[in-house]
């Protein structure tokens, strides 16, 4: 059976940071649907028209179209072997959505990993975050930062600060998003058993090892 996670927790809660370096290491396709979107917007698609705004505010794009293109994302081959869905699904009728698909395929959620963090420090991480316009390799200006200033170490594109990384839009985001809206989303998920609360506050070394800790209790420590 292969291995299905969703990194669940608020916005900078550091789902994306540990996403992308656990999926390599266990062969496992990282969908993140917040830089599908932020792709679509930069490829000024229909998709990325719709999402723009709606992302700037901080409020969710609608269930119909994130559905949609988690769909099709999922389709994709590189999804057989596992995967790690991080900022998907948001709402109950998304979870309700994945679980359908998964079914359809004879899959099922492995484990539900939910980051805890407090808003003052999700602020300070957010505030200080840059992202790279070639591939959204995560840094932090103090605590992550780049080689060189401004530039991404792999793949040596610009980084940025996204729009939505200010502090009015990442109060919008913890409380509409995640004290809102994710709050059925984990309750459907620890009803069935699969939550696991991840001290999300310590440093990247001390997470990387409650998540490597998850992985092998779930039969693969590689
Ligand atoms: P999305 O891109 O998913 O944003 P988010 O959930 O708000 O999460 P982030 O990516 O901001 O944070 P993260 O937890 O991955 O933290 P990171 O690892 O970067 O969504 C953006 C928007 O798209 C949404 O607002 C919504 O509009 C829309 N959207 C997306 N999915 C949707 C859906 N399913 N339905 C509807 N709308 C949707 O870390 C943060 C910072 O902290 C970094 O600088 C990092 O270097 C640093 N850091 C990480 N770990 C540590 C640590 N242990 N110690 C110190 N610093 C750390």
């Amino acid at each position: 059976m292969p291995l299905d996670l969703i990194f669940m927790g608020p916005p900078g809660a550091g789902k994306g940071t540990q996403a992308a370096r656990v999926a390599p290491l266990h062969g496992l396709a990282h969908i993140a649907t917040g830089d599908m979107l932020r792709e679509a917007v930069r490829d000024g698609s229909e998709l990325g028209r719709v999402a723009k705004e709606i992302m700037a505010r901080g409020d969710l794009v609608p269930d119909d179209v994130i559905i949609g293109m988690f769909r099709e994302r999922l389709s994709a081959p590189d999804t057989e072997g596992g995967f790690i869905l991080d900022g998907f699904p948001r709402t109950l009728a998304q979870a309700q959505a994945l679980d359908s698909m998964l079914a359809e395929l004879g899959r099922g959620i492995s484990s539900v990993p939910v980051f805890e963090l407090g808003l003052e420090q999700l602020l300070e991480r957010v505030s200080g975050r840059r992202v790279c316009r070639e591939a959204e390799h995560v840094y932090h200006v103090v605590s992550a930062p780049p080689k060189t200033s401004g530039t991404c170490d792999i793949d040596g594109s610009e980084l940025y600060q996204r729009d939505d990384d200010t502090e009015p839009v990442i109060r919008a985001r913890y409380q509409k998003q995640w004290v809102e809206a994710a709050k059925p989303v984990v309750d459907h998920y620890d009803a069935a058993g699969l939550v696991v609360f991840i001290d999300a506050g310590g440093s990247r070394e001390q997470v990387s090892a409650e998540i490597d800790a998850l992985l092998a209790r779930l039969g693969d420590g590689s």
